[in-house]
């Protein structure tokens, strides 16, 4: 999602600092961003010139420091708590001390990520949707600390990129997570208890629920890893067993079928 986000943002105008682990992962982002503007050129809603601009705003590199400058950071690496925690506790030594450092968590809690830093007030969450040039929403998290002028700067922020941002509180799953992925697991439960096939579950729930894609399809897409990290989430956050993740969804995490960034989930790709 990192790439959808900065695609966004220097498609508004801003210049962004793009960073991961490693090259390889930049260069897959870069082509992604590269494919998804494409789309706009094919259809005459952005010339060669303005994407090329678009790129040109976008810097890449595998150097942490290189954001000291940054005037707020989104943070957008793999959805488990440590390494979150471990990036906001670098991101609050190396960037300066006045700036926002927004999440793209769909989970995690925002309190606990801002306590991993000396400004837990300038904390929040930013949490985009897949895919993320499309989708116009994004739901704005506040932590416990999370102040109201952070708040406000980054509903303001959201809204310079072209998107809706809804405000929820920290609390698991957020509203997104905690209304979709039970939805999602059960699905999964109807495939696992063979009440239908996948086709038919993403077919009735398509046709007759006017969603634009099924249940089983949407999981592929989100990623089944990323699904049964959010269903872990919620179980452990409510201590509540309506939230347990389907043994299939966990199944096919153990077999690395993790949807269509694998080529296997659900459906083959
Ligand atoms: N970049 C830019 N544009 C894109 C794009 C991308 N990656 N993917 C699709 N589009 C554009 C297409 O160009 C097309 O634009 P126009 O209609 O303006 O011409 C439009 O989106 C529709 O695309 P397609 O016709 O190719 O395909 P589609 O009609 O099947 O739509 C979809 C694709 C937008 C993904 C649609 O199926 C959809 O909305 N699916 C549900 C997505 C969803 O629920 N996302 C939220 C997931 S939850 C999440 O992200 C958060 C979390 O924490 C897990």
């Amino acid at each position: 999602m990192g790439n959808g986000i900065a695609q966004v943002a220097a498609r508004s105008g801003f210049d962004v600092v793009m960073r991961d682990v490693a090259q390889e992962f930049l260069d897959r982002g870069m082509t992604s961003i590269d494919k998804s503007l494409q789309r706009d050129v094919d259809k005459e809603r952005l010339t060669k010139d303005v994407k090329r601009s678009i790129i040109e705003r976008i810097h890449t590199t595998t150097d942490l420091s290189a954001l000291s400058e940054a005037f707020i950071v989104v943070e957008a690496v793999t959805e488990n708590f440590e390494v979150k925690s471990e990036v906001f506790k670098t991101l609050d030594r190396l960037t300066k001390p006045g700036i926002i450092l927004a999440s793209n968590t769909s989970s995690i809690s925002i309190t606990k990520l801002g306590a991993a830093t000396q400004r837990p007030e300038k904390v929040i969450g930013m949490h985009f949707m897949n895919p993320v040039p499309v989708m116009k929403l994004v739901e704005i998290i506040r932590g416990a600390a999370t102040s109201d002028e952070t708040f406000e700067k980054t509903r303001g922020l959201t809204e310079k990129l072209g998107k809706l941002p809804l405000e929820c509180h920290d609390s698991p799953g957020f509203v997104s997570n905690r209304v979709l992925m039970p939805m999602i697991n059960e699905a999964i439960f109807a495939l696992y208890e063979g009440v239908a096939t996948r086709e038919s579950i993403d077919g009735i729930m398509k046709q007759g629920m006017n969603h634009p894609m099924g249940p089983l399809a949407l999981a592929d897409f989100i990623g089944l890893d990323v699904c049964l990290a959010i269903m872990n989430v919620l179980h452990d956050g409510f201590s509540d067993s309506k939230y347990r993740p389907c043994p299939l969804l966990k199944r096919y995490v153990d077999a690395g079928w993790l949807g269509k960034k694998t080529g296997r989930g659900f459906y083959e790709y």
